[in-house]
């Protein structure tokens, strides 16, 4: 009994895929090789943007041969695309047998279980967060840690709310103990999910309730943690108390990502994202008091509905003026169901976007090559990964800034060793292993 499972989209979708080989590994399933190989095909999908549809119904094309030259095989589509489209996915696809949404992790073994004539084991638990259910973690000294689900917010662009439903924060009991857990089995970087992870606790009674800065503080007070991270805040929700933690827990790591979309206020009120440009840059500037040597990036969208010249060009210079080391840059693409796809027309000119794309790229790695040269000469903590991705007798690991960093010398996963940096390009480090340390 072999699965074979293909994820797409963010963090929260690996971090549920890990979930789905836990699940189906605990009911006696193992990973095939390939599509071919597998009894059951499965995808955890994305919806975000047109792209990451035509990327995943690629795919589906792939699974439908598969299954006309093996009927027997199981085809089951899950996470956000699936979710959205309910009601075509079995007229539109036939060859598909099981959909299920990213809340129905929990009942996948039963869905599969049925389709095969299987009796059918129960799993009582409370679907809403997959963060409880068993794992199969494709790094053994990082997690991914979830700690609420779904979304309040009305971005005007975006799909999520509708597919991730509203927002609901995990008991901060049960993240504390997969914390603990985590690191008692290894671990020692965790980094904190959720569509909108500062906003964490506010659906919760007053009496119970935990802010996202006590939970942060918490996570990074386990025995055995020395790394947090956190992924995504919003910055409506960033509130002094988060800034303080991370400027006062040392295992809180000195990165964060916090997506702009626009330098333009006339463009991020009709995103609906309810902060100004100056709104923006004032938390940047208070973030950079706070936290020297903080390691920025961010999510931009250009050619959003009625974006100007003037409005893009305000965008370019956020990348200047807030010194990001890097930067996620989207076309701006028409979700049917959002706000801005039902009641704004998609005015900007495909080209006109592509130039902006371009230039905004452009821009990026110019800021981010500029920043990264701040490392050089310094010699910095590297949490271990493994082999370098492009040069085996080398060692990758990661800053605390969340930087890449391949060096020479020996060193094991899961070490956190001293590196001394030596070059640096806009997306990686290079160095090797300083001398150790000699004890006083
Ligand atoms: N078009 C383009 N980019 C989008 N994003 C979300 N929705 C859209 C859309 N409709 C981007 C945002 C978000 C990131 C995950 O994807 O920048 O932060
Ligand atoms: Fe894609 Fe958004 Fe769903 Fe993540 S939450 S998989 S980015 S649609």
């Amino acid at each position: 009994m072999r699965y074979h499972l293909t994820t797409f989209g963010c963090q929260m979708n690996e971090h549920d895929s890990e979930r789905i080989k836990g699940l189906l590994e605990s009911k006696g399933w193992s990973e095939g090789a390939s599509r071919d190989d597998a009894d059951l095909i499965l995808f955890n999908t994305c919806t975000i943007r047109g792209s990451a549809d035509q990327r995943f119904l690629g795919n589906l094309g792939d699974a439908k041969r598969v299954k006309r030259e093996r009927p027997d095989v199981v085809v089951a589509v899950g996470g956000c695309w699936a979710q959205s489209q309910r009601e075509q996915v079995f007229s539109e696809f036939p060859f598909v047998d099981i959909a299920f949404g990213p809340a129905e992790i929990a009942r996948l073994g039963e869905l599969v279980a049925r389709e095969r004539l299987e009796a059918v084991g129960a799993f009582s638990f409370d679907g809403a967060f997959s963060g409880g259910l068993p794992s199969k973690r494709e790094r053994a000294h990082q997690a991914w840690v979830q700690i609420s689900t779904g979304c309040n917010c009305v971005c005007a662009y975006c799909i999520v709310p509708s597919v991730r439903g509203r927002e609901r924060s995990r008991p901060a009991g049960d993240v504390i103990e997969e914390v603990a857990r985590l690191a008692s089995d290894g671990v020692r970087e965790v980094t904190l999910l959720g569509q909108n992870v500062n906003s964490y606790g506010r659906d919760t009674a007053r009496e119970e309730r935990w802010t996202f800065a006590e939970l942060l503080r918490r996570a990074a007070g386990v025995d055995g943690i020395e790394r947090v991270r956190y992924t995504s805040p919003h910055p409506k929700d960033m509130r002094a108390d988060v800034i303080a933690a991370m400027a006062e827990e040392p295992a809180v790591c000195e990165h964060l990502h916090l997506p702009a979309q626009s330098g333009s206020t006339r463009v991020l009120k009709a995103m609906r994202r309810t902060y100004s440009r100056e709104r923006y840059l004032e938390l940047v500037d208070r973030l950079r008091a706070a936290i020297p040597d903080l390691s920025l990036t961010t999510d931009l969208i250009v050619g959003f509905p009625g974006e100007t010249d003037a409005e893009f060009a305000e965008t370019l210079s956020l990348i200047e003026r807030c010194q990001y080391d890097g930067a996620y840059t989207f076309l701006y693409s028409p979700r049917p169901g959002t706000e801005a796809a039902d009641r704004l027309e998609d005015d900007v000119p495909a080209e006109v976007k592509r130039e902006r794309i371009a230039a905004l790229v452009e821009e990026v790695q110019r800021v981010a090559s500029q920043r990264a040269t701040r490392f050089v000469g310094s010699t910095r903590e590297v949490l271990v990964e493994g082999p370098s991705r492009t040069d085996p007798t080398r060692m990758r690991g990661r800053l605390r800034q969340n930087i890449t960093v391949n060096f020479a010398g020996d060193a094991e996963p899961g070490d956190l060793v001293d590196v001394e940096i030596d070059s640096a390009t806009s997306t990686t480090l290079a160095g090797r292993l300083a001398p150790a340390a000699v004890a006083a």
